[in-house]
This record gives structure tokens, C-alpha cells and sequence, in this order.
């Protein structure tokens, strides 16, 4: 069988396992950054988490990266499913390397379970989504799917009620704010949205959104080292749904368990034909985190997010699959 040529001069072979592993790059990641590698190994597939690719800015100690890794986890084992195996799921399971985040290896032949179809389907149709979105609620139904899905994953979603919400979006906005006097966050942002020259990561211009000219939603600036390219005003819903998503704890295993309750909570959004934003900006900042956390349960806030009905958003590239996956 032909090969396509990748870097090591090792192969890929076509097929499932390929799907399977383009699946998993088609994940969420912060910034875009895709801080992931793969080593297959007959059955056995390998996620690294890349630490070269790391924020040192916004995520010091790497737990949005493993966020995303985490999320990268989550749609290799659905593809996995989809594809009729059982992924059998081993995290961090080497002391000695810290950074091999996951084993999974290819379990029995089963029958794909329709969810696992459901998600699988919606991986390539999953974008960030960072335009005005309709102003119509999202029926109790949909929440109810977006909660059960990251409590399947051991994490929990939490839809903000409405009186909090105003306070909530507060937060957000003042570590959006806060940022736009940081001139270290400035250059890291600008090394990470420069994709004219046809990188296969960073966030790219047409993906920005409009800016909500109320500041009702906070969305991260992304072109504010890109005067150029400022965002233009627009009108964003004044009632948006957010949610916070949680892990229990916090510490490198529960940012993976995070990462996959995170897309699996956006897997659900997208078959339930919801668009959906995240906005982290203040889970970066320690004093700001501390005041999502939940004060009854103790629970470590990881990500806010916004779903609603929004106009298709732009995809994000990935760089290719030769680069971050090896064969052995
Ligand atoms: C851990 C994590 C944090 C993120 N934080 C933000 C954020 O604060 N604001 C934002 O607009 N997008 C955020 N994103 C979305 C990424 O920018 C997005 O996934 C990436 O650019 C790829 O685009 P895609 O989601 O459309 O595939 C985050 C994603 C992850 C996984």
C-alpha cells in the first residue's frame, strides 16, 4: 500500500484510524494552538500534550492546554465508537511522562451506539461561533442535554440563572478589560492571530467576530493588536445564555476529564443545532476564577460559555494530520 510521505519518513495508513485521528485535530484548543501530538502504535494510539505550544501568558501552568488536549481525547474516543471499537481509555498513564496524556487503545467490536454516531457527525460541523446570536431562549430540553453531557464526562455545566448572569458577564468583562493593559498577553495574541501566511493554526481574521458595540458579550479581542483589522460594531442578543462549566478538582487529570466534558458539552450543542462561544479570559486570572467557583461544592470553574441560534461561523485551520501524528 502507498503512504503518504510524513516527517520521520514514516507512513500514515488510509483508513479508519486516520479518520479517527483527523477527528481528534478537528477539536477545540486554545488560542487554536492544537498543543497535541499522536504516536500510533498497532491498536494503540498515544496523545501527547505538546508543551512548545503552551500560552506562557495566559495558561502558565498549561491547564488550558490540557483543556484542549482533554477535548482532542474526547473526539478520538467518539470516532473511535463511531467507527464500531470500544476506546479503551487509560489517562496520564505513565508517572515518568508527564506529558503522554492518554493511552487508548482499540477495544471489541461493537455495534455504534446512536449517540456516538450523533457526535461523530457533528465534529466537522462544530465551530466556534462568535457572532450575535438570535434573541430567542434555548428550550429547558437542549440545557438539560448540554448538563447531562458533562456530567457523562464527571464534569458539571451549570446554567447560569438569569439573576446571576449580569454578574457573571461582569467577570468576564473585567479580565477582558484587564488584558487590554497587558502588553506581554498583546504579543502573545499577535504571534497567535498572524495566519496570513497560511499557517495551519492561530485564530484567523474571519473568525473574529463583530465587536458587541453594548459590551453585553464580552468576547476575547482578538484583533486588538490588529487595528487593521478592528472589529466592526454589532448588536448582540441582550439576553444571552451562559453557562460555567466545572470540574471537581483541579489538577492535571481533572483539566483532561475537563477537556472531554467540555466537548462533549459542545458535541450536544452542535447536534442540537446550537451555536456556541467560550470565553475564558476569567479563569486566567486567580482572583477573578475564585469568584466563579462553586461556593457550595468547592468545584473548579474551567470555562463560560454562551449557546444560542447564531449565523454559520468560519472554521479555524488545522495544521495537517502528518504533522502530529506518527506512526510507529
Ligand atoms: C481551553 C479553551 C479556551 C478557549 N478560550 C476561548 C476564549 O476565551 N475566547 C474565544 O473566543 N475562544 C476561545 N476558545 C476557542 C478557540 O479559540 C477555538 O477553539 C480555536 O480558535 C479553534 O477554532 P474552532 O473552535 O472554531 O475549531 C477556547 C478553546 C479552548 C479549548
Amino acid at each position: 500500500m502507498t503512504r503518504p510521505a510524513v516527517a520521520g519518513g514514516r507512513g500514515l495508513p488510509r483508513g479508519p484510524l486516520r479518520d479517527c485521528l483527523e477527528a481528534a485535530i478537528a477539536a477545540p484548543s486554545v488560542h487554536n494552538t492544537q498543543p497535541w501530538r499522536f504516536r500510533v502504535d498497532g491498536d494503540t494510539i498515544d496523545v501527547y500534550a505538546d508543551r512548545s505550544r503552551r500560552l506562557a501568558v495566559l495558561d502558565p501552568d498549561g491547564r488550558e492546554l490540557l483543556i484542549s488536549v482533554g477535548a482532542a481525547i474526547l473526539n478520538l474516543r467518539v470516532a473511535i465508537l463511531a467507527h464500531g471499537r470500544v476506546p479503551m481509555l487509560h489517562l496520564l498513564p505513565d508517572q515518568a511522562k508527564p506529558d503522554l496524556a492518554a493511552r487508548i487503545t482499540l477495544g471489541p467490536r461493537t455495534e455504534p451506539p446512536a449517540t456516538a454516531r450523533m457526535l461523530a457527525d457533528a465534529i466537522p460541523r462544530r465551530h466556534t461561533n462568535r457572532n450575535p446570536f438570535k434573541p430567542i431562549g434555548v428550550p429547558a430540553d437542549a440545557l438539560a442535554d448540554l448538563c447531562d453531557a458533562a456530567t457523562t464526562e464527571l464534569g458539571r455545566l451549570v446554567i447560569v440563572d438569569p439573576g446571576v448572569r449580569d454578574a457573571v458577564l461582569d467577570v468576564v468583562r473585567i479580565a477582558e478589560h484587564r488584558r487590554r493593559h497587558e502588553p506581554a498577553y498583546w504579543r502573545e495574541l499577535s504571534d497567535w492571530t498572524r495566519t496570513e501566511n497560511g499557517r495551519g493554526d492561530g485564530v484567523p481574521v474571519e473568525a473574529f467576530g463583530p465587536w458587541d458595540a453594548l459590551e453585553t458579550v464580552p468576547i476575547r479581542d482578538f484583533s486588538v493588536v490588529r487595528p487593521a483589522r478592528r472589529r466592526g460594531p454589532a448588536t448582540f442578543e441582550s439576553a444571552p445564555t451562559i453557562a460555567v462549566l466545572y470540574t471537581v478538582t483541579d489538577n492535571p487529570y481533572e483539566w483532561l476529564r475537563g477537556g472531554q466534558a467540555l466537548q462533549r458539552v459542545l458535541l450536544t450543542a452542535t447536534v442540537r443545532g446550537l451555536a456556541s462561544t467560550l470565553m475564558t479570559q476569567p479563569v486566567e486570572a486567580p482572583d477573578l476564577r475564585r469568584l466563579l467557583e462553586d461556593q457550595a461544592t468547592g468545584y473548579a470553574a474551567q470555562a463560560v460559555l454562551r449557546f444560542g441560534y447564531g449565523p454559520p461561523s468560519a472554521a479555524s485551520p488545522r495544521r495537517p494530520l502528518q504533522e502530529v501524528a506518527e506512526w510507529r
